[in-house]
């Protein structure tokens, strides 16, 4: 088939090179002129394992093109997909003005019917305001070319987006015309011929919430494990036991089971208020998820307060922080739990030395006045004390002596429990980590 992929960021670079791994001819385009000079001297403008690789094979083999204006990428499509951001507004609702503009710029460039799908993560009723403002744009230019709206929600995870992308638990689309709905099989055909992907066929609002039921529930899980690690810290159990113990109950599950400085990324904080936002806006107070924000934002701070529990005033105080990205496997630093609690010590005028394996380049941008070093143990050297910040295998690997030698104090807060605490209490450090025993040996 012939796809048009719209907005070339993690969803859809990874999208764009998977649907041309999968035997369709692909034109792509992104709004920044230089993201797409970026990919047309061929490089992938972020980390993502594999991508590259996948990218590269796509061009190759003839399947897959960077366009430079939206006309042309809509050429004889037969489904174009939308994968514009939709960041976050101040009020918590998502801003959807890219969703919007991509809409009606395609109201007016289309040269035939096409399915207009929404990747992007929106709100239940998008693909009503979309069909709304395609509409006004067609009769604007005069056109009357079918446009069916879609919803095909994405999950693939930073860090594993294609293997995520390629081998999909599920597959969802939601429609409102047997056109479109037939169009998606055809897209996703590979995917359930081959692979045996289940895929849930539905209405395009039940799909859109989908997504953000998903994510929303995902949060949740995360949170509810904080606040039981809270209750740990005060009771003296330890949360990772106890989620071993609640995670092997098959109606429960083990994932997303950790307790830790809390979620980040581009995703769960904001697809969480925009869940709570959408269900004020249809009146409807989704309190849950106000608690499932307040848990994840009390438990960076409780990070901070364990720093000064052990330092007393921070300033002048030199902290390493390993980590920087929201999680292992992606230099993406947005709503980074790291990133906030850098901002934080610096703000108290603390000393900040950060360790990232990928995402240096990206901290320069945001943590200017933050100490980088390319190597843990650097990072670490001379520093009052450690906060773990992402769960890299860097940081995981790396040995209680050398931390020992390197740091001032033997101070460290495990912020996402990597560590064996008794390893660390032998070692004579005062190791302090999320829910499990917090210790003070010496
Ligand atoms: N990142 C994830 O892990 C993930 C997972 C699932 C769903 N999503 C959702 O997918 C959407 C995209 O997320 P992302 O992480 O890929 O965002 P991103 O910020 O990495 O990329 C968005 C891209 O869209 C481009 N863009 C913006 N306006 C445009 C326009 N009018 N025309 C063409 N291109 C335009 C931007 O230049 C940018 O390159 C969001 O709604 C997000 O919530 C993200």
């Amino acid at each position: 088939m012939k796809l048009s992929v719209i907005g070339l960021g993690h969803v859809g670079l990874v999208t764009a090179a998977a649907f041309a791994q999968w035997g369709h001819e692909v034109m792509a385009f992104d709004i920044d002129a230089s993201r797409r000079e970026h990919l047309r001297r061929g490089k992938v403008p972020f980390y993502e394992p594999g991508l590259q690789d996948l990218f590269d094979e796509a061009v190759a083999g003839g399947r897959l093109t960077v366009v430079d204006d939206l006309g042309g990428t809509l050429a004889g499509t037969d489904v174009a997909f939308v994968c514009v951001g939709t960041p976050p507004l101040p009020g918590g609702g998502p801003d959807l003005s890219y969703v919007e503009q991509v809409g009606s710029a395609v109201a007016e460039h289309a040269t035939g019917d096409l399915v207009l799908v929404e990747k992007s993560t929106v709100p239940a009723n998008t693909g009503r305001r979309l069909e709304q403002v395609i509409a006004r744009e067609q009769r604007r230019v005069g056109s009357s070319h079918r446009i069916y709206v879609a919803s095909n929600p994405e999950f693939l995870r930073e860090g594993n987006a294609v293997e995520d992308t390629l081998n999909p638990d599920r597959i969802v689309y939601g429609t409102s015309s047997v056109h479109a709905r037939d169009a998606l099989r055809e897209v996703y055909r590979v995917l359930v011929d081959e692979h045996d992907c289940p895929v849930v066929e539905t209405e395009v609002a039940t799909a859109e919430l989908i997504k953000h039921a998903s994510n929303a529930f995902l949060a949740t899980r995360i949170s509810f494990m904080n606040a039981v690690a809270q209750i740990c810290d005060r009771v003296g159990a330890d949360v990772e036991v106890i989620a071993r113990g609640m995670g092997l109950d098959d109606r429960i599950g083990p994932a997303f089971l950790r307790a830790g400085i809390g979620y980040g990324g581009s995703c769960f904080p904001k697809d969480v208020d925009a869940f709570a936002h959408l269900a004020r806006e249809v009146g409807y107070e989704f309190d849950l998820l106000e608690s499932v924000r307040a848990i994840n934002s009390g438990q960076r701070d409780l990070v901070l307060r364990k720093l000064e529990g052990e330092l007393w005033h921070l300033a002048g105080k030199s902290i390493a922080i390993l980590g920087a990205a929201f999680k292992p496997g992606t230099d993406d630093l947005r709503e980074s739990p790291a990133i906030y609690l850098a901002e934080q010590l610096l703000e108290q005028r603390a000393k900040v030395r950060i360790y990232d394996p990928v995402a240096l380049n990206a901290v320069a941008k945001v943590l200017p006045d933050a100490e980088r070093f390319d190597d843990p143990l650097e990072a670490c050297s001379g520093a009052h004390a450690v906060v773990v910040a992402t769960e890299w295998s860097e940081i995981r690997n790396l040995r209680v002596e050398d931390l020992r030698e390197h740091l001032a104090h033997p101070i460290i807060v495990d912020g996402r429990n990597v560590f064996d605490p008794d390893t660390f209490i032998e070692a004579g450090f005062r190791y302090h980590s999320i829910g499990r025993r917090s210790v003070s040996p010496i």
